[in-house]
């Protein structure tokens, strides 16, 4: 077959060259040239056929809109990161570092669906072999579970289109090529053409498509990140692969809400899901450590107790700043105000800030215990015992709400907390019982509370 007429486009400003080159010569930005085929190269039809059986505009009122019928995994926790379950034609992209349990968690949400929906599981990865191993050590049921080992975009496509299962599962997207590209599996214009093609498929044939994606050392080059805009719905697994808590969150979901997560704990017997995590991030200790505060998260619908921990530290040179789990820019932005507004000052020390666990924390009320952690740790003075803390800091001092407050401070109370330092605009109305509450307005406040 003769090989499509492949073109290199920019991926800054779009412009075309017959050949590679190290500047484009569109913008003359460096290194942006990726492979891609060249629009109406290909044979026969269409190669982006649209999404709608009909090309005439229709308005809105008349197009019947149904909610999407959800597919339930029967894997609990991953059914709550997906909104509810997998939607037919929807594409979802899996991301992860190697090795934190994406394989095993499709085998298990594709062996329970296999009971009464018709499943493909493609490994690319990995021989049948491995992968019927891996589902004996699981005890799980395989009989209507098939595996395809193919790398070839091409032939998985066929066979997509002609066995027509229900839920498929492509482990990874990077190993897949197509024909079409001359490029190396796991090339940027690999991943994307693979995907591209994937989707129009899932949209066409109403296939519910799972891509796994490793998450690169490079970072975003040609990992899952430039899948993100092509798919419905991305999720990715968060958590140290030292401990045995693995967060599978959602960061898009066109069918449904981002950030509920999904925790799970990996054990012998592949990853079984956690329905009550709040306390998980928790230290066993029962002594206050200087730097360590509680905050109390709220991850998608559920609140998540957290230690967040802090070093500071005098500097041997330039001061560092850094962050695991959380905002390193946010860090930075917090011992500004915490300067500015209540005279605490850290430009000559190394400041270290974690959050337990290998969870990650996105939400600013994350600012009130992060502050007040580095404040303990550059007293070398602990918080006061069974406290927990949570609250949005703003440029000019002041302590924001946090969204749903009460049910922070109602699930600090069910695990044993007895003291909560809050913005003073969440203060309950009524008492909650076993908790005393602390309202505070501003930053200078909250840290002059923690001297007295
Ligand atoms: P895997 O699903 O292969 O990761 P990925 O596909 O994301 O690369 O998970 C591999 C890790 O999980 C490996 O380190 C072993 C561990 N594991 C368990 O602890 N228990 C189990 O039952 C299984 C199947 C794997
Ligand atoms: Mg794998």
């Amino acid at each position: 077959m003769a090989r499509d007429k492949t073109v290199y486009s920019c991926g800054e400003c779009g412009a075309t060259s017959p050949k590679w080159q190290g500047q484009c010569p569109g913008c003359g930005a460096w290194n942006t040239l990726t492979e891609t085929r060249a629009v109406g190269s290909g044979p026969g039809a269409p190669r982006f056929a649209g999404l709608a059986p009909t090309s005439a505009p229709r308005v809105l009122a008349d197009i019947e809109a149904r909610e999407a019928d959800r597919v339930p995994t029967g894997v609990g926790e991953f059914d709550r990161a997906l909104g509810g379950g997998l939607v037919a034609g929807g594409v979802t992209l899996i991301g992860g570092d190697p090795g934190i349990g994406k394989s095993t968690l499709l085998l298990q949400a594709l062996a329970g669906l296999s009971a009464t929906r018709r499943v493909l599981y493609v490994s690319g990865e990995e021989s049948g072999e491995q992968v019927a191993m891996r589902a004996r050590r699981l005890a799980l049921e395989t009989r209507a579970l098939p595996l395809f080992a193919e790398i070839n975009l091409e032939q998985i496509l066929a066979v997509l289109a002609r066995e027509r299962p229900d839920v498929a599962v492509i482990d990874s997207i990077q190993t897949l090529w197509s024909d079409a590209l001359a490029s190396a599996p796991g090339s940027v214009a690999q991943v994307r053409e693979c995907a591209a093609q994937l989707t129009r498929l899932a949209k066409q044939t109403g296939i519910s498509i799972l891509l796994v994606g490793h998450v690169t050392k490079e970072g975003a080059l040609a990992g899952p990140r430039v899948l993100e805009h092509i798919v419905d719905t991305v999720l990715y697994f968060e958590g140290d692969t030292h401990s045995a808590f693995r967060l599978i969150r959602a960061v898009k979901n066109r069918f449904g809400a981002v950030n509920e997560i999904g925790v799970f704990a990996m054990t012998e017997r592949g990853l079984k899901g956690v329905s009550n995590p709040s306390a998980l991030f928790l230290p066993s200790r029962s002594q206050a450590a200087p730097g360590a505060a509680v905050l109390v998260a709220q991850e998608g619908t559920r609140p998540l107790l957290v230690e967040i921990q802090a070093l500071v530290d005098p500097a041997h040179g330039n001061p560092r700043r850094l962050t695991v789990g959380l905002d390193a820019q946010r860090l930075a932005m917090l011992l500004a105000v915490l300067h500015r507004h209540a005279g605490v000052v850290c430009f000559d020390q190394d400041v270290f800030v974690n959050a337990v666990g290998g969870v990650r924390i996105i939400e600013p009320a994350a600012d009130l215990a992060v502050t007040l952690a580095i404040v303990s740790s550059l007293a070398n003075r602990p918080l006061p015992q069974k406290l927990v803390v949570f609250g949005e800091i703003g440029l000019t001092g002041e302590i924001r709400p946090a969204p749903r407050g009460q049910e922070r401070l109602r699930e600090a109370a069910k695990l044993g907390f007895t003291r909560a330092l809050i913005p003073a605009a969440n203060a309950p109305k009524q008492p909650i019982e076993g908790m005393e509450t602390i309202a505070v307005a501003r930053v200078e406040e909250a840290v002059a509370r923690l001297r007295d």
